[in-house]
């Protein structure tokens, strides 16, 4: 049995990550979250207190980091400022969390010998052509296009510096876009299911062709767990499950297992620099550590999905109207 650490557990894959944790291991976790607007406690609700504690404090503050490193058997480090389109419009936190906050973990893994394995994304790996036939791989240079996804890039590379010049064991995951409960609706897929479930007409960012390479986030924690026993210090694994996907696809099939015509949504001014597509190899995570997603089906996984947004309205009901008011000042 192992004491994990989890940082950004209250937010969306982390708490997803801590739920399947407890369902699927003997581990105890401590979650260490600032609950930012993204975080929320009540994605912890129901798991067993003896097993899950939660202490709210910044990834960046050393005083709050160093005692609870010191006592983990391993970081899961998931904390981060996360949403590409905050960044445009006010990148310092995304600094502060992202590399601040990365660095002081990896200090704080440095003084007591910590096991860290740290959360990232594809997004480092800036863009591919809708029409090239190539997919993201652990060799593929970083040419990141945002504040967040340069932020998380330059986190990665401190993972690797303090690896390689400290003996750190960490070790780095980049996945691809999740999907699943417990997601922020200022997010594409839940913004667009609570859209219509409030009767509104979803929004699409252009022409909706920009295409994304889609994972339940319970496959994530499936993956994050098989590195984190299994996975080499110092090296990448890239997650992903075969799930590419164009976004006028993703909110024609909101639409039509909610039993609403496909063509009912509203075309909405694109972001700058959006990115075109996104697609993982995971082949090095399959073959060498043995791992696999377990849902193949996105129909099945988005359905899944919409029911828990249907049935959990209370949980993101709070956040709705803010962030429709956000976006609308954006004209999006
Ligand atoms: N969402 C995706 O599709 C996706 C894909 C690949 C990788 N990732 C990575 O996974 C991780 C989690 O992403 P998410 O979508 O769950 O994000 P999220 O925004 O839903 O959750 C982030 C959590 O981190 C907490 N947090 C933020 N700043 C903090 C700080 N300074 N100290 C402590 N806690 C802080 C927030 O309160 C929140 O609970 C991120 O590192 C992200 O880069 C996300």
């Amino acid at each position: 049995m192992s004491r994990l650490l989890v940082t950004g557990g209250a937010g969306f894959i982390g708490s997803n990550f801590v739920h399947h944790v407890i369902a699927h291991t003997d581990h105890t976790v401590t979650v260490l979250d600032k609950l930012t607007y993204a975080g929320n406690e009540a994605s912890l609700a129901g798991l067993p207190e003896d097993r899950v504690r939660l202490v709210v404090g910044d990834i960046a503050d050393a005083a709050v980091v160093d005692p609870l490193v010191a006592e983990a058997d391993a970081v899961v480090h998931y904390a981060a400022e996360s949403h590409n389109d905050n960044s445009l419009h006010d990148p310092r936190p995304f600094l502060d969390t992202n590399i601040i906050g990365t660095y002081t973990l990896l200090e704080a893994a440095r003084r007591h010998d910590v096991r860290f394995h740290h959360i990232s994304t594809d997004e480092v790996y800036g863009d591919l052509e809708l029409d090239d036939p190539a997919r993201f791989t652990e060799s593929t240079p970083y040419n990141p296009s945002s504040p967040y996804s340069s932020t998380k890039a330059g986190s990665d590379l401190l993972v690797r510096a303090w690896v390689r010049s400290f003996g750190v064991r960490a070790t780095i995951s980049n996945c691809s876009n999740n999907y699943g409960p417990y997601q922020h609706v200022e997010k594409f897929i839940p913004r667009q299911i609570t859209n219509v479930l409030r009767g509104v007409r979803p929004k699409l960012y252009g022409t909706g062709e920009n295409v994304r390479d889609w994972i339940h986030a319970d496959d994530h924690s499936s993956a994050v767990l098989t590195i984190l026993d299994k996975g080499e210090i110092g090296e990448t694994y890239l997650i992903g499950a075969d799930g590419e996907k164009d976004n006028k696809s993703v909110v024609e099939l909101i639409l039509q297992i909610t039993g609403n015509p496909t063509d009912a949504y509203d075309l909405v001014t694109d972001r700058p620099g959006h990115d075109l597509r996104y697609a993982i190899d995971s082949t090095k995570l399959r073959t060498e550590l043995g791992w696999k997603p377990t849902y193949g089906d996105f129909e099945s996984g988005l359905a899944a999905t919409i029911d828990w947004y249907r049935e959990n309205e209370a949980w993101w009901a709070p956040t709705k109207d803010g962030v429709e008011a956000f976006y609308a000042s954006k004209g999006q």
